[in-house]
């Protein structure tokens, strides 16, 4: 067995060499998803994992409990598309039960949200982000290449329903497929209390579109305007990388995601664990630190909290991306978690 000793866990934290305190770790618990959307799907064949590469609960739970050890106080679960895989409502509830974990998060593509609402809320779920990218029907199977357009909408609507808050809406903007719909998006962000998020289009060595697609913040902001005055939201230090902003008197807010307009880099508290068991310190770079090979050849907690320790010490101090291809990134979007 393992030896459990807390002494033993580096001292001070996920601290980087820029003196970044790292508390935040998405995990992505599957790469699978029953959706294709434009965008994430890669350009070339990528063959999915297979299940004995794929983490197990039982050690995503352990690696969660040491990170939280070492100062991780916020997860959210990711996929692929994370309600896909099989035992994963337990698997919310046995995370729900981690002593120090403060804030649980969940993002789906909604596929399968009403039908489950119930369950994630048993979980101790009440935060959700649900990719969304058109409200158009016929759209979102041109996005998606499936007609789960009214699924989708009845999870968001039972999510609201159930008491979810908040309630976020990734919309990745896209010229020529979705910029016709920001107004739309805004209209819904003032009748409805739904944080809308528009996310600028990371280019990954995986997946590439033309140029011409990329719709950055300022282009986006300008449109929205055209709305009204956006007031903006002061940030608080939870928060993640959206820009906050709401419109007078609206029930909900608008955010903006601009990876690529206003690199964010300087205050990212965020780490990953992919489905394959690897510890990522940046989405857009490649380097990673696996932590399944050494925990399933007896690594003691210490000796995967020192893994942890010593990965985010190779954490970048920012992304180069901005040019439209960011070759550094080999594995698709689904099997990071976004
Ligand atoms: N660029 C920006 N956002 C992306 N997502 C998936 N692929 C990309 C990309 N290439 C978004 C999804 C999801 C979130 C986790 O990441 O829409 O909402
Ligand atoms: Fe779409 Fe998310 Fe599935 Fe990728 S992982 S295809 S973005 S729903």
């Amino acid at each position: 067995m393992p030896v459990e000793s807390t002494m033993e866990l580096p001292g001070k934290g996920l601290i980087d060499r820029f003196n970044r305190r790292l508390n935040y770790l998405r995990l992505s618990i599957t790469d699978r998803c029953n959706l294709r959307c434009t965008y994430c799907v890669p350009d070339v064949f990528f063959p999915k994992l297979p299940h004995a590469e794929i983490l197990r609960y039982e050690e995503i739970l352990r690696i969660v409990k040491i990170a939280v050890r070492l100062g991780i106080s916020k997860v959210r679960v990711t996929g692929g598309e994370p309600l896909v895989r099989k035992g994963v409502y337990a698997f919310l509830k046995a995370l729900g039960g981690i002593e120090g974990l403060e804030d649980i998060s969940l993002t789906t593509n909604g596929v399968l949200l009403a039908e489950k609402i119930e369950r994630i809320l048993d979980a101790g779920i009440h935060r959700i982000n649900v990719s969304l990218d058109t409200l158009n029907r016929n759209k979102y199977e041109k996005i998606t290449g499936f007609d789960r357009f009214d699924a989708v909408w009845r999870g968001i609507r039972s999510a609201l329903e159930a008491g979810f808050y908040p309630i976020k809406l990734n919309v990745v903007v896209i010229r020529g497929l979705n910029e016709d719909e920001l107004i739309d998006f805004a209209r819904l962000s003032m009748k409805e209390p739904f944080f809308i998020r528009f996310i600028e289009y990371m280019p990954m060595g995986t997946h590439c579109m033309n140029i011409r697609q990329q719709l950055l913040a300022p282009e986006i902001l300008h449109t929205l305007e055209k709305m009204g005055p956006l007031e903006p939201i002061l940030r608080n230090k939870n928060d993640g990388p959206a820009e906050r902003y709401r419109f007078a008197g609206a029930a909900g807010e608008i955010g903006l995601i601009r990876p690529i307009s206003h690199h964010f880099c300087h205050d990212c508290n965020r780490l990953r664990l992919t489905a394959s068991g690897r510890l990522r310190v940046c989405l857009l770079s490649s380097v990673q630190e696996d932590l399944k090979g050494p925990m399933r050849s007896g690594a003691s907690d210490a000796d995967i909290g020192r893994i942890m320790a010593q990965a985010v010490l190779r954490k970048p101090h920012e992304h180069g991306l901005g040019c439209m291809k960011n070759c550094d990134v080999l594995d698709p979007m689904s099997a990071i978690g976004g």
